[in-house]
């Protein structure tokens, strides 16, 4: 399975921050913000990655990731987005990346506390389709929502301002290899986007789209308040994590 850490866009819900860099290279804690996607992806067995850079910037990228060898990678694949057409304009550029194989998919704002490895191998067992990892939240009108019957999600809609659950979807996808005909085929939306969710939508209506519930805490950074949330839970698990190594140490 092939990894893509979605990085383009101009960060307008950040500005002046973003005025005059991306936004997935401002700090989160202690580290560069797509440092964290592309962990997630090492993390979840997956060590070849192309990122998707965009703006006026990119540049920047390829002097902090170069190879990737700080996340014990011996190469990372570059693309670049012109404009702002979206998450699904943007995956659309790696067809030739994919080269047939299943994706894992990564939006670089967001940040995971525990692997993704397990909702990883249920989708290399799961022969087609799609699986995306869903997180309960409280303010689900944020993203795209699940709504279910059952224990079936029958639908997704972005940002709805009276949320059908409180299941968020979280920017981690993985898609079998029809995601670029499927991709092809979209509208922009009333953003004048194409979306990721439409690419969900259309999976299930095939009846392909499975989920896995995301484990630990989760977390975007777009705007000024997740930004600053991202980097407490980051330093906060920094801490416990060291505080619980030296208890195991003194034991
Ligand atoms: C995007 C997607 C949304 C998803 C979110 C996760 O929203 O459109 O469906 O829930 O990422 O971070 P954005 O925040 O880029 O508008």
């Amino acid at each position: 399975m092939k990894g893509i850490v979605l990085a383009g866009g101009t960060g307008s819900r950040l500005f002046p921050l973003t005025k005059i860099t991306n936004k997935h290279l401002l700090p989160i804690y202690d580290k560069p913000m797509i440092y964290y996607p592309i962990q997630t992806l090492v993390d979840a067995g997956i060590r070849d990655i192309m990122v998707v850079t965009g703006g006026k910037n990119s540049g920047d990228f390829l002097r902090l990731l170069a190879n990737g060898r700080q996340f014990g990678l011996k190469h990372i694949a570059y693309t670049y987005q012109e404009g702002e057409g979206g998450i699904a304009e943007a995956l659309g550029l790696c067809e030739h990346f994919a080269d047939g194989q299943k994706v894992c998919v990564i939006l670089g704002d967001n940040i995971v506390e525990k692997s993704i490895r397990p909702a990883v191998e249920a989708f290399r067992r799961q022969e087609r389709g799609a699986r995306i990892l869903l997180k309960e939240v409280p303010d689900a009108e944020r993203f795209g929502v699940a709504e279910f019957e059952g224990d079936r999600i029958i639908g997704i809609e972005e940002k709805p301002e009276n949320p059908k659950s409180r299941y968020a979807v979280t920017g981690i996808y993985m898609y079998d290899p029809t995601v670029f005909a499927k991709i092809a085929t979209l509208k922009p939306s009333r953003r004048n986007e194409l979306e990721i969710t439409d690419v969900n939508n259309a999976y299930i209506h095939e009846g392909a789209l499975a989920f896995s519930m995301l484990q630990g805490w989760w977390t975007d950074a777009g705007t000024f308040d997740s930004l600053l949330r991202a980097a407490n839970l980051v330093a906060h698990s920094k801490v416990s994590g060291a505080r619980a190594h030296a208890e195991a140490l003194t034991i």
